[in-house]
């Protein structure tokens, strides 16, 4: 029976083993990332900093780049971090390189540990069911890694990791202390409405993406489940197709 942990960036240097990592940055970068893939990006590479991404654009002359720092899109990329950026029409069958402030250094350092999947609230099921799945074929535990605020605390993303542990419990799994204290969150309060009067959120709203806020906290409106191997991300049934 899988173990569920749930930790945040800085703490992933104590897990040493193989996991099924799940990374969940809720506002805004799973969503995005889930958005993008769903919508035909034929692959997003995340990377840490502006200056990686530029350095990548000059390789991959036909990529996007993506991304933002302080919520608004570095200067001289194409597309910011808001899902609503990433239509089909814009982004169908291109490679996009993204980085965001706190989700993509989550993403690179939850990749240590194994095929890291992408989890939001938006793909909450499904992203659940294919870690559970993976996980008993596998035989390894189950790690849901909050990217918070500098690699520590976001309030949105303890409530996205409460929501995929509270699927994962309909399973069966062993949950951590942290995991139980997620799942007792949103199992017992108004998390959507806690979620929305969040920091990140409120920050979000302040700059125009109020919109996005409650795109992101709508509970599965998406199906599809991202999945990072070999330093690119793309959706997990594609990946299973040509395996
Ligand atoms: C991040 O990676 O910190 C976020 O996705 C920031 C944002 O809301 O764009």
């Amino acid at each position: 029976m899988p173990k569920i942990y749930v930790t945040n960036r800085l703490n992933l240097k104590y897990f040493k083993k193989e996991y099924i990592p799940i990374v969940v940055d809720v506002l805004r970068c799973s969503t995005t990332i889930i958005t993008a893939v769903e919508n035909g990006a034929r692959g997003i590479i995340p990377v840490a900093t502006i200056k990686e991404a530029k350095a990548l654009g000059e390789i991959y002359v036909d990529a996007v780049l993506a991304g933002e720092r302080n919520g608004i899109p570095p200067e001289g990329f194409k597309l910011g971090n808001s899902p609503y950026e990433f239509k089909p029409e814009i982004i169908n069958g291109k490679l996009i390189i993204l980085t965001t402030t706190n989700g993509t250094k989550a993403i690179k350092s939850a990749s240590r540990l194994g095929p890291t999947l992408i989890g939001g609230i938006i793909n909450v099921k499904a992203v659940s069911k294919a870690a559970y799945k993976i996980a008993v074929e596998e035989g390894r535990d189950i790690i849901v890694v909050m990217a918070g605020k500098v690699g520590i605390f976001y309030l949105e993303d303890f409530i996205g990791a409460g929501l995929i542990v509270k699927e994962l419990e309909n399973y069966n799994a062993i949950l951590d202390d942290v995991a139980t204290a997620a799942l007792n969150l949103v199992k017992n309060s108004n998390w959507r409405s806690l979620a929305e009067k969040s920091e990140h959120a409120s920050y979000l709203a302040s700059i125009g993406f109020k919109k996005d806020v409650i795109y992101a906290l709508t509970p599965n409106i998406s199906n599809t489940v991202p999945i990072l191997t070999n330093s690119i991300i793309t959706k997990l049934e594609d990946k299973l197709k040509t395996a």
